[in-house]
């Protein structure tokens, strides 16, 4: 099971290579690097585990977060408005490409974070509200999917990740705050 002290931090090269493509059939170690960095993230939501382990709380979790250049990236975004009830989006999103996005942007309210930027970093980070995604699971299936609001912000910056784009780099340096007219604001 992954810990924080797996979770590499701004600083390391790692974060800022372009990952490669992963192969179908998944090795054995893909398939224990994809069960793992899904489990980071069920485990993470656990109040109680989540506590017990010392974990930061996350949505997300990219290959190359736990030192892996690989196209690979666990995305867990719960159902707030009910706790126990189907997640909003969970799958391990393998070789993801994001094939249209909306016009329109959308950014979160309070700002994005990251398990491996240890500071906060203020602004907003301009996404787009709406994409499609292509991905592979973890058995190689191909889906095709509409996403929108938090989850497609979400599945964003974890393809960043393998991209070796980090959210902080998406905030306007001159006005992180700057608001764009027809902009929605998530949460
Ligand atoms: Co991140």
């Amino acid at each position: 099971m992954f810990l924080m002290d797996d979770i590499v931090r701004d600083g390391d090269p790692v974060l800022r290579q372009e990952a490669k493509k992963v192969k179908f059939p998944l090795s054995a170690d893909d398939k224990k690097l994809a069960h793992n960095l899904m489990e980071y993230l069920e485990v993470s939501q656990n109040p109680e585990l989540c506590e017990k382990y010392k974990l930061r709380a996350g949505v997300g979790l990219a290959a190359p977060q736990v030192g892996v250049s690989k196209m690979m990236a666990s995305v867990l975004v719960p159902n707030d408005e009910n706790e126990k009830g189907k997640p909003l989006f969970k799958d391990v999103i393998i070789n993801p490409v994001i094939v249209s996005n909306s016009v329109q942007r959308g950014a979160l309210t309070e700002g994005e974070g990251c398990l491996s930027v240890d500071r906060d970093v203020p602004g907003y980070v301009p996404r787009s509200a709406r994409i499609t995604l292509k991905y592979q699971d973890v058995d190689g299936n191909e889906h095709k999917i509409r996403l929108k609001n938090y989850p497609a912000i979400v599945c964003q910056h974890e393809i960043d990740h393998l991209h070796g784009i980090l959210f902080y780099d998406h905030i306007n340096k001159d006005n992180p705050f700057k608001r764009d007219d027809d902009e929605v604001f998530i949460y």
